[in-house]
């Protein structure tokens, strides 16, 4: 746990730089507070996700968000985070048509927000829009497995790769994105033995989401972790607090004082 005491900002190459020697945490942000305290926690990168669309703006997918909402909650995180690495998605519909428009969303959000690098979802079908991004000199995060933004087309959350052909597919994935450049690959609900394989075949870190241990780091949206989301319950979600149940029952408190002139007191008055 020595490497990050002495660094200031964590960086892509401080990332990189910890594969086999340390583990790498990363929680989603999606606004100033909660990314102030996250930075504050220690974390070492933060993603401002595409499921913002979800835990924010209660879609039930994360295929509505658009390029300007995502910056404006790049900004809020960029602002509160002094320390981690802040990592933004590149949202559905602004990457996959053309590597020019892949570039132009990735320079908004750069240029924008302030973030440190992007992430994209999928391998060979994107090749180009990675290359061309990486020559910007923007760091690219790559995701593969579950990719929420094809749900559609798996047409359900369960585990991605458990057959041979796209467990295959992911490992050749992965390789292309270290080949690219890419300075990280999150790897989202598939088998650990897999992650397994994938961490120990790239030189570059796994961030895994429901993919084991193994992984060079984990990566888990904020609100299951603190337990602002409570119909979300995966195996492979660790729950820290039940704020869901702490927030209700602070408003439920509220609404009572309020309604019996208990609140606000002598003291809390002018
Ligand atoms: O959008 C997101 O929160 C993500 C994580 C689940 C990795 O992509």
């Amino acid at each position: 746990m020595s490497i990050n005491k002495e660094i200031k900002r964590i960086t892509t190459e401080t990332i990189r730089s910890m594969k086999g020697k340390e583990k790498i945490s990363m929680l989603t942000s999606y606004d100033f507070t909660i990314a102030q305290m996250v930075d504050a926690g220690g974390i070492d990168a933060i993603l401002v996700g595409d499921s913002a669309s979800n835990v924010m703006a209660g879609h039930e997918t994360t295929l509505p968000i658009t390029l300007d909402q995502m910056i404006y909650h790049a900004q809020s995180v960029v602002r509160g985070a002094k320390r981690a690495l802040v990592v933004v998605d590149l949202p559905f519909g602004t990457y996959q048509s053309d590597p020019q428009r892949a570039l132009d969303s990735a320079v908004r959000i750069m240029k924008e927000s302030g973030a440190h690098a992007v992430k994209l979802e999928g391998g060979k079908e994107i090749e180009k829009s990675v290359k061309r991004i990486i020559n910007a000199g923007i760091p690219v995060m790559g995701h593969l497995g579950l990719t929420p933004q094809s749900i559609y087309q798996f047409g359900t959350y369960k585990v991605r790769a458990k057959e041979e052909a796209e467990a295959q597919k992911l490992i050749d994935d992965a390789k292309l994105l270290e080949d690219l450049g890419a300075f990280s690959v999150v790897m989202e609900k598939i088998p650990a033995a897999l992650a397994k394989k994938v961490t120990e075949s790239i030189s570059i870190p796994t961030i895994g989401i429901g993919a084991g241990a193994h992984c060079d780091g984990q990566v888990l949206v904020v609100h299951d972790m603190l337990g602002m989301t409570h119909e979300f319950s995966p195996k492979f979600l660790r729950r820290y607090l039940s704020l869901y149940d702490e927030i209700t029952g602070a408003v439920q408190q509220y609404v009572q004082d309020v309604k019996s002139v208990d609140f606000p007191n002598e003291n809390e008055q002018y």
